[in-house]
């Protein structure tokens, strides 16, 4: 018998609680995070991202629970005397100082030997790739450059865990995705555990090593970017990440459930009452043999780019397909096509 060799935990939170007055912000919320991991938590606004960075970072106490880092109980240990740093969206450099002189800034306070903090601001520069603006003012850097800026003086004193609050929420799309490329190329190399917040899933799922999905101050599930997205454990997390046709389905004798006149092989002894599918798991017109096939009308067609949305009507319930566009162009308004899905692209709900 093999004993399951699970890593010393690095970051703990246990059955952390907190509410603001009556309202219940987290509960119970529990949490490892290993050494070293690109570790996301993911959710709709307001479901308790933020409060649980804060407590993490020592700016909030909980009602009850408690925080442990390396086994050391640090549920009340002040902010300062924590190994821990934080990057906001908002960039909070100082305006009057160019980028050098910020990111010396934290180690100044700490009385760091003059010479070992130019090499190590250089070192921070060059790992965050602005060589060229080291004598830049803030106001003189672009969105990107800033929170690049941002990123170094909060990796220039060595935390242990850098935690990242919705850090790209300023920047439009092109230069968001760059920087997930700057942050995850920083992550590896520093070695440092990212604690990153979003309610971005593509950002999450691109980025991270494990993800929590979090909802109403409670985690639904927490796992690989590809357990989250192909083992949705709930309907919340189906729903919330990528595009799922969310079925109805009735139990029809112990082996098959059905939803108009199709037929689902059954894979739970019971309570199963609602099965999802990708868009890009339905195959409308398949050209190969598929585990359950059905006929759909083709209702609507919209062009998305790579893929053109696809609306097939089965017996009144309208299905959503992701068609990829060259295939797609065959397909007329009105058609009867084949309709094609894999069991193991199809995930069973009990809610
Ligand atoms: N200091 C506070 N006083 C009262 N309520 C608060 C306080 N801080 C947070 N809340 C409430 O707690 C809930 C969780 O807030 P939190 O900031 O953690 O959300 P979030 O997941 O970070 O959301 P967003 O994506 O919008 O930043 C919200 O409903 C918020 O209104
Ligand atoms: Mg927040």
């Amino acid at each position: 018998m093999s004993r399951s060799t699970a890593p010393q935990p690095f970051l703990r939170l246990t059955e952390l609680s907190l509410s603001f007055g009556a309202y219940t912000a987290l509960d119970k919320l529990s949490l490892d995070i290993r050494e070293g991991e690109f570790f996301s938590l993911l959710g709709p606004s307001g479901c308790g991202k933020t409060t649980t960075l804060r407590l993490i970072a020592g700016f909030e106490t909980p009602d009850r629970g408690e925080i442990t880092l390396g086994g050391e109980d640090i549920t009340t240990l002040p902010p300062n005397l924590r190994d821990t740093n934080t990057v906001f969206q908002s960039y909070a450099l100082f305006p009057h100082m160019t980028v050098a002189e910020n990111i010396a800034y934290p180690l100044r306070m700490r009385g760091t030997p003059k010479a070992d903090i130019a090499s190590r601001v250089a070192d921070a520069i060059e790992k965050v790739n602005l060589g060229k603006f080291a004598d830049r003012l803030p106001h003189q850097m672009s969105g990107g450059q800033r929170q690049r800026a941002a990123l170094a003086r909060a990796i220039v004193g060595r935390p242990k865990i850098l935690l990242l609050d919705e850090p790209l929420g300023a920047l439009d799309l092109k230069l968001r995705e760059q920087m997930q490329h700057v942050l995850v190329d920083l992550q590896k190399s520093l070695g440092i555990t990212f604690i990153y917040v979003t309610h971005d899933q593509g950002e999450a799922l691109s980025m991270s090593d494990r993800i929590a999905v979090m909802n109403g101050g409670l985690i639904q599930q927490i796992g690989s970017p590809e357990e989250i997205y192909y083992q949705p454990r709930n309907a919340f997390v189906a729903d919330f990440i990528g595009k799922s046709n969310r079925i109805p389905v009735k139990a029809s004798d112990d082996h098959t459930l059905s939803f108009a006149d199709v037929r689902i092989p059954r894979r739970k002894a019971r309570g199963t009452n609602a099965v999802a599918i990708r868009y890009e798991a339905l195959h409308v017109s398949p050209d190969r043999n598929y585990d359950v096939t059905f006929q759909g009308t083709v209702v609507r067609k919209m062009f998305l780019g790579s893929v053109v949305e696809v609306i097939v009507e089965v017996s009144g319930q309208t299905l959503t397909s992701h068609v990829p566009s060259r295939k797609a162009s065959a397909l007329r308004t009105g058609e009867t096509v084949p309709v094609g899905v894999m069991l193991e692209d199809v995930v069973y709900f009990d809610d």
